[in-house]
């Protein structure tokens, strides 16, 4: 079964969050994940629900204002956070942090979902590969093998980030291809790789013909919940 992760980012507030955790509480959706802004994580904990943290501090614990720990996360029953998405990467710096991060969360034995991808113009230049390849490096620096196997990566290219602009299948799963190769080659284990950059009700039914494709990171989609319970419905 595919794994879909619902990415609310900055959004909804108190009283859409309690609709929203009603709307899906009774339901037995084992591969639907749900990362709402940290502030939220303990009421779907709370409903049974699994929570993704959306970013997970550098730091192991003390005075890091504004932060919230790898293990303070686990405390509450969050297993999985985000990391590196592409929004922090580009509003603050996470490219030097991403590798302390995932170890923080691997210490807590959390599960990482590390975003990568290319910009447009590295796309347009055809460097999109390099670009992935740079950025897995970086974020498995240093990192023992046999801990590795719990990262997730989604494949979000920028450019379709919030845009509704989707690649085709071919550039999807060539890119897809890729990171499988590249981390089995070089760090021997099959890594889960999801698909993320405005998958929506209208390209599901396209992009599910993707034969390598492990899931599906939701950003806009994700925020009204009927919308949302149609997308899972539409992923086999
Ligand atoms: P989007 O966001 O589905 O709204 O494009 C995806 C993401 O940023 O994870």
């Amino acid at each position: 079964m595919k794994l879909i992760v619902g990415n609310f980012k900055m959004n909804l507030s108190y009283y859409e969050i309690e609709k929203y955790i009603d709307f899906f509480k009774e339901k037995d959706y084992s591969n639907v994940f749900f990362a709402p802004s940290s502030i939220y994580l303990q009421k779907f904990v709370d409903a049974g629900l699994y929570a993704v943290a959306q970013d997970v501090s550098a730091y192991e614990v003390g005075a890091y204002t504004g932060d919230v720990a790898a293990f303070q996360l686990k405390n509450l029953g969050v297993n999985y956070s985000i990391v590196g998405h592409s929004e922090r990467r580009k509003y603050y710096h996470d490219d030097e942090l991403v590798n302390k991060k995932i170890i923080r969360l691997l210490e807590q034995e959390m599960k990482p979902i590390l975003c990568i991808g290319e910009n447009k113009e590295e796309r347009d230049n055809k460097k999109y590969l390099e670009v992935i390849e740079k950025e897995i490096k970086d974020a498995f620096n240093n990192i023992q093998k046999e801990y590795l196997k719990d990262i997730i990566i989604a494949y979000e290219p920028i450019w379709s980030i919030g845009t509704g602009v989707i690649p085709t299948n071919e550039e999807i799963e060539e890119v897809i291809g890729y990171i499988k190769k590249y981390v089995k080659e070089k760090y021997e284990f099959d890594i889960k790789v999801l698909y993320g950059g405005s998958v929506n009700n209208k390209c599901i039914e396209t992009l599910e013909k993707i034969e390598n494709v492990d899931g599906y990171l939701v950003g806009g989609c994700s925020l009204k919940y009927e919308e949302f319970e149609n997308l899972i419905n539409n992923i086999h």
